[in-house]
């Protein structure tokens, strides 16, 4: 009887002595991060353009590409072979078709094109000069 009354009381102390939880310490959580601003899509300065509407909304690149030959010569070579005072002869061409200034490959006429949309398309292609 008197061991399990010190068992008792053994167990008594020994809970007096059990550490008191401390508060666990604040840890800094990471500052919020500034929502993230999403990337403006990739675009070049020429983008809204409406020449380069036009073309996107017709066939040509099907056959050109900006920067690289496709079937007919890159717009960027186009833009460093001419300058503005062809761009009625360009237009002409554009709806006419023809070949033999950059090889044998004739490009298709756009003769429902009317000839103002032709010089918009034109005068983009030409903006792509290298400066
Ligand atoms: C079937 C393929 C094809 C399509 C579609 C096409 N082209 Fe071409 N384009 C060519 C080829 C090939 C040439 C090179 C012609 C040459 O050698 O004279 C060319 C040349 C050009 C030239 C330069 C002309 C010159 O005399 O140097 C311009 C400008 C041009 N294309 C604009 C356009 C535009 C704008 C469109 C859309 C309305 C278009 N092309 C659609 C194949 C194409």
């Amino acid at each position: 009887m008197i061991f399990s009354l010190s068992l008792f009381c053994f167990s008594c102390s020994s809970k007096d002595t059990t550490p008191i939880p401390q508060p666990v310490p604040y840890t800094e959580q990471p500052a919020p991060q500034p929502a993230e601003t999403p990337a403006p899509p990739v675009s070049s300065n020429t983008s809204g353009d409406p020449g380069l509407k036009l073309i996107e909304g017709a066939d040509c690149l099907a056959c050109h590409k900006i920067d690289a030959k496709l079937i007919g010569p890159s717009y960027q070579d186009v833009a460093a072979k001419y300058t503005d005072a062809d761009m009625d002869q360009l237009a002409q061409k554009i709806i006419e078709g023809g070949k033999g200034n950059w090889g044998d490959i004739p490009m298709t006429p756009h003769e429902g094109l009317n000839k103002d949309d032709a010089k918009q398309m034109v005068k983009y292609i030409l903006s792509l000069k290298k400066q």
